[in-house]
């Protein structure tokens, strides 16, 4: 099986994430599937039409990041039931300009993690009817983590048995849809 780039986008900006700790477990688990480019949306301006006439060099960074990536895996936390707002202002820059959609025919998967039990359900459904609508092709399933203390070491490993197969399962599946979707995705760039 050929190796995916994937566009990783962790939907938080804090300096001790969980989510970004998740984000390196499945980067780790996905290694021999996968080659991780690590894509900052915290860097980014405010969403500003304004700005579309002459994107900062940020958004063409981030924009040119995506356009390179086969698949795009999100990592988000969940605020007040939706996704964080510098997640929001990154899928708003993926947009935008009209015309200019980096989402569109994109195959996405989405996880996340929080320390509460349904954690990022609501986020995760909030994120998936954006992508939707933006046209990428978003993998079904679901997978909320919720997050304990120790579940990912300072390696990147994830400590329970249990959940480290659940993971490993969901980037295996990642891998078999880019595999399925690539080819059709490739003929239509
Ligand atoms: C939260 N948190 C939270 N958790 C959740 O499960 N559902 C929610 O709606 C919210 N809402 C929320 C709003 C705001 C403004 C904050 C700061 C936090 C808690 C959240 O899951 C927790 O802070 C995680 O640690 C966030 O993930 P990161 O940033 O550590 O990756």
């Amino acid at each position: 099986m050929a190796k995916f780039k994937i566009a990783l986008i962790v939907g938080s900006n804090r300096r001790d994430s969980l989510n970004r700790k998740l984000a390196q477990a499945l980067a780790k688990l996905g290694a021999g599937k996968f080659d991780v480019a690590w894509t900052k949306i915290d860097d980014l301006p405010m969403y500003n039409q304004d700005l579309e006439a002459e994107l900062p060099a940020g958004v063409v960074r981030f924009k040119a990041e995506l356009a390179a990536a086969d698949g795009i895996l999100f990592v988000t936390p969940e605020h007040s039931r939706s996704v964080p707002a510098v997640l929001k202002n990154a899928i708003d820059w993926g947009a935008r300009p009209w015309g200019r959609n980096s989402w569109a025919g994109k195959t996405a998967a989405i996880t996340g993690t929080s320390p509460g039990a349904i954690g990022t359900a609501v986020a995760q459904q909030h994120l998936r009817q954006m992508l939707g609508v933006l046209g990428a092709l978003v993998m079904g399933g679901e997978a909320y983590v919720t997050f304990k203390p120790d579940l990912v070491d300072d390696a990147g490993i994830v400590s329970d048995e249990s959940t480290r197969a659940f993971l490993r399962d969901f980037t295996d599946q990642f891998a078999a849809l880019l595999e399925r979707l690539q080819p059709a995705q490739r003929a239509a760039a």
